[in-house]
């Protein structure tokens, strides 16, 4: 079966990693504006160097759980189009070959001055050069508030084709993640949310597995393998 699944910061939740908007959520400490905008890397780069940095250490720290392994599973017997907005790497860690990562990697660096990308150190800093131009330009690899998501043709391409598309850990507020699963159903998938409560985008699906990803992915993924 052409499975499609989108994830979000919940199913990295159990792993440790802090969600955008729980009441701990990661923004608390920094404005939006601040550390996840092109503006705010112009203002002060070393500040939102300092930002990513914290979270390439809390990712590398972090270990994949039971909902990361059960979507390597499925892909293991089905046609499955992993499709995440996180930007850690444990999809990968737990098993999965093949993620889209349609808001960038920690792992990515990118010179904006040339557009060339690089494999990000652990640390970064303003004054990092870039490997092809020379220019201190060095940003993080990821999509800010403004810019255009990552491999979006592929993503609306496994969204259309989908007879299953399921969305894990994502409170559906930011588009076009957001919009994935309506689309989905118009181009007749079935659809359904895995998430700890229902999300903004509940009324989009047909069916619903409520509680920790950690339970309900292996759970969902179990009647789905032989
Ligand atoms: N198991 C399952 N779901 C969980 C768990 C858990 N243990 N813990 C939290 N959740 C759910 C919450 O109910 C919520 O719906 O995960 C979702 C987290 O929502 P957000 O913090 O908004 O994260 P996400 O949806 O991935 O944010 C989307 O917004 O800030 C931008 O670019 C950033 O990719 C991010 C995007």
């Amino acid at each position: 079966m052409r499975i499609t699944v989108l994830t979000g910061a919940g199913i990295s939740a159990e792993s440790g990693i802090r969600t955008f908007r729980a009441s701990d959520g990661l923004w608390e400490e920094h404005r939006i504006e601040d550390v996840a905008t092109p503006e705010g890397f112009h203002r002060d780069p070393a500040l939102v160097h300092r930002f990513y940095n914290q979270r390439r250490a809390d990712a590398a720290r972090a270990q994949p759980n039971a909902a990361h392994r059960a979507l390597a599973r499925l892909a293991r017997h089905h046609d499955l189009t992993l499709i995440t907005q996180n930007v850690d790497d444990l999809h990968e860690r737990g098993g999965s070959a093949e993620v889209i990562h349609m808001h960038g990697s920690l792992l990515g660096a990118l010179c904006s001055g040339c557009g060339h990308r690089w494999p990000a150190a652990l640390v970064m800093r303003p004054p990092d050069p870039c490997p092809a131009c020379g220019q201190p330009l060095a940003r993080p690899d990821i999509v800010w508030f403004g810019e255009i998501p990552y491999h979006m043709e592929r993503i609306w391409q496994a969204v259309e084709s989908a007879e299953l598309f399921a969305a894990i850990g994502t409170s559906g507020q930011v588009y076009p993640a957001a919009g994935l699963a309506q689309h989905a159903r118009r181009n007749g998938a079935e659809t359904i949310e895995l998430n700890l409560a229902a999300s903004a985008a509940a009324r989009d699906f047909s069916q619903h597995r409520i509680g920790p990803a950690t339970q309900v992915v292996p759970q969902w993924v179990q009647g789905l393998c032989p």
